[in-house]
């Protein structure tokens, strides 16, 4: 049987290995020839990205995919879905998950990936059936980690569920990179024995192993692989594209894609790479420390600059150890967003506090609330009561528990909005979004640089006056009016 390949550049591997700071102008001139390819899907969507695109790279991410669809017609684009918490770090009601879906779709994204954090299948549900009745493709993702409460029984019987729900595909997602290769072998193969779901095997080359697991999954029956081009592959990244479809060349598992092509999309990201340069993880070579305390590569970093925010650099063993722990008392949660951060930030306080769960984010209240859905396993009650006192935990699926906001979502922010897709952009990230598009509506105002000096100017100067500034909105024409004429006068300054 013929592997087929996701290529991975466009949305993990930057999203691993640069912060999430690529920019569609910098994958728009390679998409005409990663087209050529024939991969079974790129993933250039979801996850992290959405959020980078509005926050700091002030893109439209909704722009990114009908820029891109147009330079790629022939290759199915994929994204990642959190469930029920979108590209988000919380749940949203099902309205915003429908229209989501919906609005993706249209645009161009045709595999969801959906997960949960916690493997429940309830915080899935919304997403499969709205994906569903798009017609997109439904690739259901099993997150994966190791745990005393985690087998191949409960990733089959949770995989069973997925299929009963709809999934066209079956996902490993195992993004700490934690797969060994006779694991991902066994579990594959059990997979493949007890549902009728091609697989398709997501793996990050943190500890070295990926590239011997993926050939395992592959020999127990994986259809379908995700690597990444070599240029931006390993370290927290994922295997190399060119070095599996070469493993597996001649067999009867042969890619039939050709290497010469891919050497020169390589080439393309390894100039681009170098733009980015002030982004780059630290964690580009084999880090063992995942073996040990199951940490995923996106979530060291993040520990580390919250430590050294801090100023607390010193305690970084002391955190690391306290995360396993953290991750077992409340029931054994895989790591992935948004866990990851809840349980990271949780240990951290944790050890900076010098006493465990004396102080408690509302995240960590919400999860033991029940509010993210059901864990693994059972939170220990001592350690409930902790958190919690005698609140008594939720049951039902925590998104029953919310209103429909769309409509509402939709008033808050008519005066910006100009598609449902800008409604979904507020949905998600209220304060970040009006931030961009107050800066889109100054952007196509035709400001020129000498023009935002002169604002710039006249800003400093009417702060020094005590004047209140009134940027944003109808004020907004006012304050370039009053700009320009300043700069006339000699005002404008350079910045
Ligand atoms: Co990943």
């Amino acid at each position: 049987m013929k592997v087929k390949i996701t290529d991975l550049a466009l949305r993990d591997a930057h999203q691993s290995l640069l912060a999430t700071r690529m920019r569609t102008e910098d994958m728009l001139p390679i998409a005409p020839l990663m087209d050529e390819i024939g991969y079974w899907s790129v993933e250039m969507w979801g996850g992290a990205t959405f959020d980078t695109c509005l926050r700091f790279l002030k893109e439209d991410p909704w722009e990114r995919i009908t820029l891109l669809k147009k330079s790629m017609p022939n290759t199915p684009f994929q994204m990642l879905l959190r469930g029920q918490n979108i590209v988000g770090y919380r749940h949203y009601s099902d309205d915003i998950v429908e229209k989501f879906v919906e609005k993706a779709f249209a645009r161009g994204i045709e595999v969801f990936r959906i997960f949960d954090a916690l493997n429940d299948p309830r915080n899935m549900q919304t997403a499969m059936r709205s994906v569903k009745k798009c017609g997109g493709v439904v690739e259901a993702a099993i997150s994966y980690t190791i745990s005393p409460v985690h087998n191949i029984q409960s990733y089959v019987k949770t995989a069973r569920r997925l299929q009963e729900m709809g999934a066209d595909t079956l996902c490993i997602k195992d993004m700490a990179g934690l797969i060994s290769p006779l694991n991902a072998y066994e579990l594959v193969k059990q997979l493949r024995e007890e549902t009728a779901l091609p697989i398709h095997f997501h793996s990050h080359t943190t500890s070295g192993m990926a590239l011997a697991s993926s050939f395992k999954a592959v020999e127990a029956g994986c259809e379908i692989v995700d690597t990444a081009i070599s240029s931006m592959s390993m370290g927290t990244s994922h295997s190399p594209t060119e070095t599996v479809v070469a493993m597996l060349k001649g067999t009867e598992y042969d890619t039939g894609l050709d290497l010469r092509k891919l050497a020169e999309i390589s080439e393309y990201f390894k100039e681009i790479r170098k733009k980015y340069k002030a982004f780059e993880s630290e964690m580009t070579a084999i880090d063992t420390d995942v073996l040990i305390y199951q940490i995923p590569g996106g979530m060291m970093s993040n520990l580390a600059a919250q430590l050294k925010e801090a100023k607390k650099e010193d305690k970084r063993q002391e955190v690391f150890e306290e995360i396993p722990r953290v991750k077992a008392d409340l029931g054994h949660i895989p790591l992935v967003t948004p866990t990851s951060q809840i349980v990271g930030t949780q240990a951290t306080l944790n050890v900076i506090t010098g006493e465990r769960y004396k102080m408690v984010t509302n995240e960590t209240k919400n999860l033991v609330r029940g509010l993210y859905g059901k864990t693994p396993a059972e939170i220990r009650p001592e350690i409930r009561r902790k958190i919690i006192g005698d609140e008594v935990p939720i049951t039902v699926r925590p998104a029953d528990l919310l209103e429909p906001e769309f409509q509402k979502l939709s008033k808050e922010v008519a005066e910006y909005a100009r598609s449902e897709e800008d409604v979904l952009s507020y949905a998600l990230f209220p304060q970040v979004a009006i931030e961009y598009f107050k800066e889109r509506n100054m952007n196509e105002k035709g400001l020129n640089l000498k023009d935002l000096a002169a604002i710039a100017a006249l800003y400093m100067r009417s702060t020094e006056k005590k004047i209140e500034p009134k940027a944003g909105g109808k004020d907004a024409d006012l304050w370039v009016g009053a700009a320009r004429r300043d700069a006339m006068n000699g005002g404008g300054w350079i910045i």
